[in-house]
């Protein structure tokens, strides 16, 4: 794994990464004492992400794969394909060729619902893929005309029901047909003579399982009305993490809730086989951030990190309700004790670099302290930009990391 590490690149937007130098920490406070860092830390615990890859493997009811897209880490990719993982959800050939760095036996599943030509003939010949998603009648021409060998060809349509407002992260906007044309996309890929699959999102960090219920039994409506039988059927993403102020049942009750669905709405004699591609809910907890205050600037309450929203902390930014856990470390133990209200700021010079909220940091924090947040396991490291010059973050291993 450490070797992996050294030269690997941790994201298509960011620099090489660092391999970590020693072999594992207890925690982020054991890395701010011994490592004292001065660049951000991505904590990363293997022990945590092959637990969590357990519980999905062992308990989801058919085939689990990995939504790449939430965590491009090679340290990541590497510890899942050791976990025994070997089909990954990709949103781009950059991520087949990160993945199949580390896994050569992978399999993809090229799920972003748009491809460029180009995009297609690279997964079909350098890669093998044989499964696309499209919710587009051009789309699926467009795959079947660059991929060739129809026969071969798995086609998921994405479909989407009406907003609702059980997920933090609502996905129904940009992509998924309507059940009715669904239906019509299901019998134009038969009428191609490729195999027909049905997959759905139902929005990230998904707070009830009965959505899937509802998505479920709308897939067998849409497969009987196009009168197809399903080659399979794709439940997404939109399994939950834990965040501040939210909460969710545990995992084994959104897969006991899939399970019964599919049997209920699909009837005795045929469930497509089920396949799940978990993002947020795999890797979130397996990772926290160390970031470095630069600067307080005590009369106002502000506080200088050398993270920001446009580094580890950009979904922070962006969606309101998915808020990570934080507290400050001094010395290698938190800081306990009176607290004030900051409001902390990136390390860019850009005025937007700034947390929505303001945080309760200890009341002596000063320059050189550190803010530990987690989990960021999950579009934390993968969204980070380079902009104003920063944007690299070493991974260091550890035990355990901060969860809300
Ligand atoms: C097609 C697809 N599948 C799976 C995921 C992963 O979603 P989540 O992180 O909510 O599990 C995404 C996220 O964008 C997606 O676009």
């Amino acid at each position: 794994m450490k070797q992996m590490l050294v030269g690997a690149k941790t994201s298509v937007l960011l620099p090489p990464v660092s391999a970590s130098q020693s072999s594992s920490y207890g925690d982020a406070m054991d890395v701010a004492a011994q490592r004292s860092p001065d660049e951000p830390v991505h904590c990363f615990s293997p022990a945590i992400l092959t637990s969590t890859l357990n519980t999905f493997l062992t308990g989801f009811p058919g085939e689990v794969s990995y939504a790449v897209k939430s965590n491009d880490g090679p340290h990541v990719l590497a510890t899942l394909a050791a976990g025994g993982l070997d089909v990954f959800d990709v949103a781009s050939v950059e991520e087949m060729m990160a993945v199949r760095a580390v896994a050569p036996e992978a399999r993809f599943h090229y799920h972003n619902p748009v491809k460029g030509r180009n995009e297609i003939a690279i997964a079909a010949a350098q890669y093998g893929c044989v499964r696309f998603a499209a919710d587009d009648e051009q789309e699926i021409n467009k795959i079947v005309a660059v991929a060739g060998n129809a026969q071969e060809l798995e086609i998921a349509i994405r479909f989407v029901l009406p907003k609702h407002g059980s997920s933090a992260h609502d996905f129904s906007s940009k992509f998924g047909a309507g059940p009715e044309l669904a239906a019509h996309l299901l019998r134009h890929v038969v009428s191609l003579g490729c195999k027909p699959l049905l997959t759905f999102h139902p929005g990230s960090q998904c707070g009830d399982p009965a959505i899937w219920t509802t998505y479920i039994h709308a897939a067998a409506d849409i497969a009987r009305a196009a009168g197809v039988r399903l080659a399979a059927l794709n439940v997404g993403g939109g399994f939950p993490s834990r965040y501040v102020g939210l909460s969710a049942p545990d995992l084994s009750v959104y897969f006991e809730t899939i399970a019964l669905a599919a049997a209920e709405a699909f009837g005795a004699d045929f469930v497509p086989p089920l396949e799940c591609e978990p993002g947020r809910g795999l890797v979130a907890n397996c990772t926290s951030v160390l970031a470095r205050v630069k600067l307080v600037k005590s009369t106002r309450r502000e506080v200088f990190m050398n993270d920001g929203i446009y580094g580890s902390l950009m979904e922070v930014s962006q969606v309101a309700l998915l808020q990570p856990n934080y507290r400050v470390i001094r010395d290698g133990k938190v800081l306990t004790g009176a607290t004030v209200t900051c409001t902390a700021y990136g390390p860019t010079c850009d005025p937007l670099d700034v947390l929505p909220n303001k945080l309760d940091l200890a009341a002596d924090i000063a320059e050189g302290d550190y803010i530990e947040f987690g989990p960021l396991g999950a579009y934390g490291t993968a969204t980070s930009t380079r902009f104003n010059g920063y944007g690299p973050a070493e991974i260091i291993e550890v035990e355990r990391v901060l969860s809300a």
